[in-house]
């Protein structure tokens, strides 16, 4: 088992029965055994809305630092984006806004391999486009394969598991993409 690799592996919604969660579940079970995983829930690491002033005065709130710190004790990143109003999810770019504050951007030099499912049938394609634009913006290595879950109600067993071979052969390639750029980066 190669252990170099470190990969944070987080959602982007808090809910508990979120199928980004599940769809990152599936991630995490295809990555286990080739890389260290770091499962992240993000309620772990609560923050406030992203305030300048706050910032001025206290620095980077605790779970805005704890965030940061998970990111940057990772050589990559995988994450799951629900959509929001075509969009990435405020919870996701208000953790994102923080973790870019301070002296060393976490983001930098990562490969990040971001996925997404929604109940709807674009899969969040948008929400995904949208954080593959800002991680860009902070300079990460965005994997460039798909993993687009759409009716995601309907697309886990009782298991949490995806149903359809197809999109587990997908986001399988993808998982291998991630650790192939991953391991290149590090050298
Ligand atoms: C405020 C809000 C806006 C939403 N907008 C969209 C949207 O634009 N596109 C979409 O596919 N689903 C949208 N949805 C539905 C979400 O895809 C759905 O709630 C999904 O279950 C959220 O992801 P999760 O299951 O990982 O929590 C929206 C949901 C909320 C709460």
């Amino acid at each position: 088992m190669a252990t170099s690799l470190r990969i944070l592996a987080f959602a982007g919604s808090l809910r508990a029965g979120s199928y980004n969660r599940k769809l990152l579940a599936n991630a995490v079970e295809s990555l286990r055994g080739k890389a260290e995983i770091d499962l992240l829930d993000l309620r772990e690491v609560a923050m406030p809305l992203y305030d300048g002033d706050l910032e001025q005065a206290s620095g980077l709130p605790e779970g805005a630092r704890a965030f940061k710190a998970r990111l940057a004790a990772a050589d990559a990143i995988v994450l799951a984006t629900p959509e929001y109003n075509t969009t990435v999810p405020g919870t996701l770019k208000n953790a994102i806004d923080w973790a870019s504050r301070g002296p060393d951007n976490p983001f930098r030099g990562k490969a990040v391999l971001v996925m997404g499912a929604s109940p709807g049938s674009f899969g969040a394609v948008r929400s995904v486009m949208a954080v593959r634009q800002i991680l860009t913006g902070l300079f990460a290595v965005i994997v460039p394969a798909a993993v687009q879950i759409g009716k995601a109600d309907q697309a886990f067993d009782e298991a949490g598991r995806l149903r359809e071979a197809r999109s587990l052969a997908t986001l399988e390639k993808a998982c291998a993409e991630l650790l192939r750029i991953a391991t290149a980066l590090k050298g």
